[in-house]
């Protein structure tokens, strides 16, 4: 695998890796202050994370070693409405910096494997941060968001709110999704 290629899988390893880590304490912090709802959201987004994170690691799985990883990453908790805020900011920094500039470098590089893997993470980030706006706005009106099943694909992390259908992204079926209710 070409070096720019393998930087850009670990780093983003490294940002979804600490991203799913993150929204789990988050998570836990807002059903504390009584918003279920949006704890589940941030725990279902947490597992569309998880997916992108194995993905990255099994594409670079051929590049073994130790290396130093750096990656945008939020730290602190703070209120929902802050950890909302600090989400919602990484997903667009994703969407909109860091995974056009990563895939465009892989194709360039032509690494398909990893230019499939950015691309199922850069799909679902847009989602995730329309998601925490939503989530935000509720509760900045004091109130918890409402909120369906929300469903992950296991496969790319699609991450759909109600029933889903074969992944718009992955082709996967809907047995691979995994649902979060509430
Ligand atoms: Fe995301
Ligand atoms: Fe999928």
């Amino acid at each position: 695998m070409r070096d720019m290629t393998a930087a850009n899988l670990r780093s983003a390893f490294g940002g979804e890796s600490m991203a799913s880590q993150r929204y789990k304490v988050w998570g836990a912090k807002a059903e504390e202050e009584g918003f279920q709802n949006v704890g589940r959201l941030f725990r279902a987004i947490a597992h569309a994370e998880q997916a992108h994170a194995r993905n990255h690691f099994i594409e670079m799985g051929g590049v073994p070693g130790e290396f130093l990883v750096a990656s945008m990453a939020g730290f602190g908790i703070g209120s929902t409405s802050q950890n909302l805020q600090a989400a919602i900011e990484g997903e667009l920094f994703e969407v909109n910096e860091m995974y056009p500039a990563y895939r465009e470098t892989a194709q360039s590089q032509d690494e398909r494997g990893a230019v499939r893997s950015f691309f199922y993470a850069t799909s679902a980030e847009a989602t995730h941060a329309r998601m925490f706006q939503r989530a935000k706005d509720a509760v900045d009106g004091g109130q918890d968001m409402d909120l369906q099943a929300v469903h992950v694909c296991e496969v790319c992390g699609y991450t759909h709110e109600g029933d889903p259908e074969v992944c718009p992204t992955c082709g996967a079926a809907t047995e691979r999704f995994i649902a979060f209710e509430g």
